[in-house]
């Protein structure tokens, strides 16, 4: 049997370099906004975790981090409802907490998010995104960092999976069949 990732070809659309000093940029400004704050990142599985990795590790800040795991993607489309796998493990209330999320397509799953977290009385909300399908929104969502925007082609790599494959390339790149 063929191999998935053997059966597709990935584009390359954004360079580790390319990604690595963007992040680099993002978690200096975030670390300079907020300086000497209360933060807890809130890290959205499974997709962000090589982001959330990359971005705590180039922060100058201190900063507490949660890990959330939500679904509403089935291979290339969106199922249009968000679930909740896993529940919060560190206290939200009064908390400045910082969302990691690796896309923003129709901005369900990013609303959602957002509303949920609200509920549970934290100091104040932020976004931070690593890809933002602009062209692809549907629900209108507020964004405060976004690292890069890009088309609405199906992307994979650094975390971000097809089918739970090509989540380890350090590179993002669009998922094409290959026709050998
Ligand atoms: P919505 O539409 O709710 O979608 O803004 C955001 C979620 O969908 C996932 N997503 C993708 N996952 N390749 C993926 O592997 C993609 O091109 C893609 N586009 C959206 C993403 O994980 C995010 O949580
Ligand atoms: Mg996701």
């Amino acid at each position: 049997m063929m191999n998935i990732e053997e059966k597709y070809v990935v584009d390359v659309l954004l360079s580790e370099e390319e990604i690595q000093k963007r992040v680099s940029e993002v978690a200096l400004q975030i670390s300079k906004d907020f300086k000497d704050k209360e933060v807890l990142l809130v890290s959205v599985l499974n997709g962000s975790f090589v982001f959330s990795a990359d971005l705590i590790r180039k922060m100058d800040m201190k900063c507490k981090i949660d890990f959330i795991s939500l679904s509403s993607y089935l291979g290339t489309h969106s199922q249009g409802k968000v679930k909740i796998l896993s529940e919060f493990k560190e206290d939200i209330i009064g908390k400045d907490i910082i969302i990691i999320e690796d896309i923003l397509d129709t901005g369900t799953t990013l609303d959602f998010l957002k509303r949920e977290i609200a509920f549970k009385k934290p100091k104040s909300i932020t976004t931070c995104v690593l890809l933002d399908k602009k062209c692809a929104r549907k629900t209108e969502v507020d964004v405060e960092y976004s690292c890069f925007e890009i088309g609405n082609d199906f992307v994979v790599g650094y975390g971000i999976d097809y089918n739970g494959f090509f989540r380890g390339l350090p590179y993002i790149g669009i998922l094409k069949e290959s026709t050998q």
